[in-house]
């Protein structure tokens, strides 16, 4: 049996503090074999990630770091896009890059593939289909246990999308609100889904950010940078995989919210 620990969109200086305390601990307390971590939102101003980001977040004990619809916001990212081997990004985005949507990993003598695709329904901007980016990886994979991270907003696409490739996929983790859902579950039997897992970073925020900017700019409509929220409680959103190696079926899903005072 593998155990694959997924954290939630990592938020700031916040979610760089909550997963360096979180992510070794929960390792340890869940046994867990393969820890994937959600680091789009890593940089100090809660858009995109840094190289030195992505160095962190590989020091703590990262396996996979997967991104999203902010994830070259800092450009310093793009070129180590092909050397890094942790590092994905998602399919379906409509720039070219260099880099992959979708890596094996060798885990306890076990190839694990994990993808990560851009969602489409009610985002910020045109992305392709899901449906589309995932069959393009499936073509080119053969591994048993594949991990999905699908990046976006839509809840009931990332339902369809767990529920259409239920027999060729481990899990389907959903990421981008910072919300986490409580409809964690075993699809047709075989498949771990979760509409998100949440995000890492500040609890008392809103999705990670300072409440006060977000009400000056949304209610007040005042120019405010809205920034992630540096203080406060931490909070560690993630979930636990257990999945049979020999099937690639996921055997359960367990939702996980950590809590702690800085
Ligand atoms: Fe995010
Ligand atoms: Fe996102």
């Amino acid at each position: 049996m593998i155990r694959v620990l997924f954290f939630g969109d990592v938020v700031g200086r916040s979610g760089l503090e909550a997963l360096s305390f979180f992510l070794p601990l929960l390792r340890e307390k869940e046994k867990a074999d393969f820890v994937i971590v959600n680091g789009e939102n890593a940089a100090k101003d809660g858009r995109g990630i840094t190289y030195e980001d992505y160095l962190r977040i590989s020091s703590f004990g990262a396996d996979a770091i997967t991104l999203g619809n902010h994830f070259d916001r800092k450009g310093d990212i793009i070129p180590h896009l092909d050397e890094e081997s942790r590092l994905i990004r998602p399919e379906g985005y409509d720039a070219v890059y260099q880099g992959s949507s979708s890596r094996v990993f060798m885990t306890k003598g076990v190839p694990i593939r994990v993808s990560n695709v851009m969602g489409s329904g009610l985002m910020d901007r045109d992305y392709a289909s899901p449906f589309v980016s995932m069959d393009r990886i499936l073509e080119k994979s053969q591994e048993k246990v594949h991990i999905v991270d699908l990046h976006g907003e839509s809840t009931s696409e990332k339902a369809i999308f767990a529920h259409r490739y239920s027999s060729s996929l481990s899990a389907v983790v959903g990421t981008h609100t910072h919300v986490q859902t409580a409809d964690e579950r075993i699809v047709n039997g075989r498949e771990a889904f979760i509409s998100d897992v949440g995000m890492t970073g500040a609890g008392e925020g809103i999705i990670g950010f300072d409440p006060r900017q977000a009400i000056s700019r949304f209610v007040y409509h005042e120019e405010a940078t809205i920034r992630p929220l540096e203080k406060g409680v931490l909070m560690a959103n993630a979930c636990l995989i257990a999945i049979d190696e020999a099937s690639g079926e996921a055997i359960s899903i367990k939702r996980i919210n950590e809590r702690k005072k800085r």
